[in-house]
């Protein structure tokens, strides 16, 4: 009887010890996402962004634990060049104008950044530009040619923001090739009835273009163990969003655009290509990182005594959970995020 009883709870004990067994760190580095430098902050980003990574960062700080806290702008997109567009000046003027904005609220407000830098700086450029290098020398990337919306008038292609016409579902004027802002229907460009540039007001016509794609159905193996194994004591609302990704099956996306904003895409014959924002954001948490410790930044993104946290908008799931951890594997260098919340 003493016997059964002793291994009972030798055996609870074990599985105790299983659940409140915590990795050991050395140091923290937390992310927060990048604020697109297109528009101010607003209290909404701080409250579910900002402060409470803020805060963690705080708490780690009182501990007495190593902790850097990165922070910066996202200053390429589509969106950048509509506005700059709009208001006659270039995009680096309207990213000039909103990244000075966001610091200095940030800096009012109060959060404790240990760098606020900016996705336009030449450290990001050089790092984004041989990351993608990197990935595409290793055969990491796929090269796909489609057809894509071409604006012959002012000899462009055109992102699906820039394509407008009736909405196949609602039927109002002025739906965008991505999505009825009326009825709200995601859509692409070539749904559109009537389709018109929104450069020139011509029909666009169809034409082929070339880009590369990150194969994640490759990926999906790892990340699947990865997210729904071993780290199911993430945010329930990240982790079912993951989950329910996972379980549609990942498809190869897109990293680069036809565009004339963004850092070009750094192989032969990609003239006029530039990065996908969502490709080289994420990889702007360390160029500003290594903007703030030119000789020490590896130990705070390869090291595997680093905890990395990104804190981030409900939006940007997929990408900070998927996308980014399969371009880190994928160059192979780097440490995974311990957690997302
Ligand atoms: N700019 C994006 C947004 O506001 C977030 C980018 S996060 C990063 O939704 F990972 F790309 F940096
Ligand atoms: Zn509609």
């Amino acid at each position: 009887m003493a016997k059964l009883k002793a291994t009972k709870f030798a055996k609870l004990k074990i599985i105790k010890s299983h659940y409140t067994m915590e990795k050991k760190f050395k140091r923290t580095t937390v992310t927060s996402a990048l604020p697109y430098a297109n528009g101010p902050v607003h209290i909404g980003h701080l409250a579910g962004v900002y402060v409470p990574a803020d805060i963690y960062v705080r708490y780690l700080r009182l501990k007495k634990e190593d902790v850097l806290f990165i922070g910066g702008s996202d200053e390429h997109g589509v969106p950048i060049t509509i506005r700059a567009k709009k208001e006659g000046i270039t995009p680096q003027d309207v990213v000039d104008r909103y990244h000075s904005l966001i610091k200095k609220s940030f800096e009012e407000f109060g959060i404790s950044f240990d760098v606020y830098s900016r996705t336009t700086s030449p450290t990001h450029h050089q790092l984004a530009s041989d990351f993608f290098k990197t990935l595409y020398d290793k055969g990491e990337f796929i090269e796909k040619t489609s057809e894509q919306y071409y604006d012959e008038e002012a000899k462009t292609f055109l992102a699906d923001r820039y394509i407008t016409g009736e909405c196949p579902h609602c039927h109002s004027e002025g739906a965008y090739g991505d999505q009825c802002e009326k009825c709200g229907t995601s859509l692409s460009p070539t749904d559109l009835i009537n389709p018109k540039s929104a450069i020139s007001g011509s029909k666009p016509v169809m034409k082929e273009t070339k880009h590369w794609y990150l194969p994640l159905d490759k990926h999906e193996g790892w990340l699947r163990k990865w997210i729904l194994e071993d780290h199911k004591e993430w945010r329930p609302n990240v982790y079912g969003q993951c989950k329910s990704w996972l379980d549609m099956g990942l498809q190869p996306r897109a990293v680069s655009r036809d565009l004339d904003w963004g850092i070009p895409v750094p192989v032969e014959g990609a003239e006029g290509k530039v990065l996908y924002v969502w490709f080289d954001a994420p990889i702007g948490y360390i160029s500003n990182t290594k903007e703030l410790l030119p000789d020490s930044w590896e130990t705070w993104w390869k090291d595997p005594e680093t905890r990395l946290i990104h804190f981030i908008g409900k939006d940007n799931i997929v990408f900070h959970c998927i996308v980014f951890p399969a371009m880190l594997k994928a160059e192979g260098s780097y440490i995974l995020p311990e957690n997302v919340p």
